[in-house]
């Protein structure tokens, strides 16, 4: 069972400059929440409690301003600053103290996952995970993600940004991986691009017969929000559904409160810190 998570909230965010010259990614709006609102609310629906923010250097204190050590989120945030980006797999180097023995989840700051269905999944998914464990999702453009390639529908290997797929089912931005990871990623080369590849990890997994992959069916929604277009799609889709349904998504004291992780006292902590605003009002609401 996984209860450790780390959120990677680091990188420069390039493809969102001027956005992002300031402001680290995480911290932009998407629709009527900061990015890592939506990644931290999947942890927490996961049912994982014990959290890493990995950021950039100079930026640990924004990240803590927003969310503080948890307590009132019904959770236990820690946070450490990454020198250098160094690829996804330097999460596990970076983070080798606060995984210690145990096993843990990774996901990426800037994604944003959505479905019926999704929570199940997660959970089940967590408690099966003996090695590694990969969510795809099928993709219009799968030249920008890692990709499967299969053979006789088993995963022969995963192939970082292929100029030619051999398949659309991309690998999203959360995964699972037994305590391994650690020595894994320390053993890593890094990649053409001078950094240590997400895919490299997995594949090892995959070479043990240690990986399990679960797919993303076509009601479920991951999103990217990696240039202005697609940071503006997500935003709609968000609002189009909080706006119909009068229910918001990735409201993080909503998923504590409803797992009571927390009481209405942290509620009212949390509204009278985020003031009179429309986030403010749903909360009351949900009391
Ligand atoms: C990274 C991974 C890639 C994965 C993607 C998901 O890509 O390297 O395998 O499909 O995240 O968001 P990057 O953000 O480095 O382009």
């Amino acid at each position: 069972m996984i209860k450790k998570g780390i959120i990677l909230a680091g990188g420069h965010g390039t493809r969102l400059s001027p956005l992002t010259k300031v402001l680290n990614k995480q911290l932009l709006p998407l629709y009527d929440k900061p990015i890592i609102y939506y990644p931290l609310s999947i942890l927490m629906l996961a049912g994982i409690k014990d959290i890493l923010i990995i950021s950039n250097v100079g930026e640990r204190r924004s990240f803590m301003k927003l969310l503080g050590n948890g307590k009132d989120l019904g959770i236990k945030i820690s946070y450490i600053e990454q020198f250098k980006p160094r690829g996804l797999p330097d999460a596990f180097i970076v983070g080798e103290e606060f995984i210690g023995n145990d096993d843990v989840a990774l996901i990426l700051g800037d994604n944003f996952f959505y479905g019926q269905g999704f929570t199940n999944k997660l959970n089940k998914s967590l408690r099966n995970n003996t090695g590694a464990t990969i969510f795809t999702y099928n993709v219009n453009n799968p030249s920008d993600y890692g990709i499967l390639e299969l053979k006789n529908k088993k995963i022969k290997r995963i192939i970082e940004k292929p100029k030619k797929p051999k398949s659309n089912l991309a690998i999203t931005g959360l995964y699972y991986f037994n305590n391994k990871v650690v020595k894994y990623a320390k053993s890593l080369k890094p990649s053409k691009r001078k950094e240590l590849e997400i895919v490299d990890l997995i594949n090892k997994y995959l070479r043990e017969k240690k990986l399990k992959a679960e797919f993303m069916g076509r009601g479920s929604a991951w999103l990217d929000t990696g240039n202005p277009k697609n940071l503006f799609n997500a935003a709609q889709f968000i609002s189009t559904i909080e706006e119909r349904q009068g229910q918001k998504i990735a409201c993080l004291e909503e998923i504590a409160y409803q797992k009571k992780w927390i009481s209405k006292k942290n509620i009212l902590k949390r509204i009278s810190f985020y003031g009179k605003c429309e986030y403010s009002s749903y909360l009351k609401k949900i009391m």
